[in-house]
């Protein structure tokens, strides 16, 4: 891979960023200064150096999204935007894709990783990893509902397994399930009359938003996933 390629790979900067800090003689290849952009570099061999600190590509990536409205959970679309787009520069997109799936107009908390064994955990429904989405909905929901939505309600031919509902005022409720069949939380909604105006999901795993901005992405550590 292109040393620049590799640093850009890597988080240290934008395409132009590494580039600067190369023509500044600040990065070392193999402990001697390289001044070419377009040099070799090994993943796993070379050693590369910027501002005395090593610089090591991750074999596994792991991402965190504030998803936006717009955007289809897929690798490529001929017609939609997908959540690939909103994915900087300085992600290393090799492999990448969404674990999971949100609909085009849910916002939130979107994991993305090149880790085939982990993504795999975290959609079986065996390993019952949280995820709480911020409902609002069309009409008021009474306890009744709540009642139902937590024990489990028929979306189709399948029974949801017991969820948490936590109520927010009359038309807003913090969700959580341990499932992810498709379009859950809609059908959830629509068996007991009501429907969704707005979807959020705010928790994944041990996964939060945080303060994060709609749009943003940080990269994380496997260890902050489950
Ligand atoms: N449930 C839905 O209905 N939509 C989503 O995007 C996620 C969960």
């Amino acid at each position: 891979m292109r040393l620049d390629k590799f640093l850009v790979e890597c988080g240290v900067g934008s395409r132009s960023e590494v580039k600067k800090y190369i023509t500044n003689n600040e990065i070392y290849v193999d402990g001697v200064i390289c001044k070419d952009n377009s040099k070799n570099v090994d993943e796993k061999e070379t050693l590369v150096e910027y501002l005395g600190r090593k610089i090591i590509y991750k074999e596994f990536r792991y991402y965190k999204l504030y998803k936006v409205d717009g955007y289809i959970t897929a690798t490529e679309d001929k017609k939609e935007k997908t959540v690939m787009e909103l994915l900087p520069e300085w992600v290393n997109k090799k492999d990448l894709f969404p674990v999971g799936r949100l609909d085009k107009d849910t916002e939130g908390l979107l994991l993305f990783t090149n880790d085939g064994k982990l993504a795999h955990e975290l959609i079986s429904p065996k390993k019952h990893v949280d995820k709480i989405y911020r409902v609002i909905l069309r009409n008021e929901i009474g306890e009744g509902e709540i009642d139902r939505l937590e024990k489990g309600v028929d979306i189709g031919g399948y029974i949801t397994q017991p969820a948490k509902v936590e109520k927010v005022n009359e038309k807003e409720i913090l969700l959580n399930i341990k499932e992810g069949k498709f379009h859950q939380v809609k059908k959830m909604l629509k068996a007991v009359n009501n429907e969704v105006t707005y979807l959020k999901r705010e928790i994944f795993g041990k996964l939060t938003l945080e303060d994060m901005q709609p749009r943003e992405v940080r990269e994380i550590e496997k260890e902050d996933i489950l």
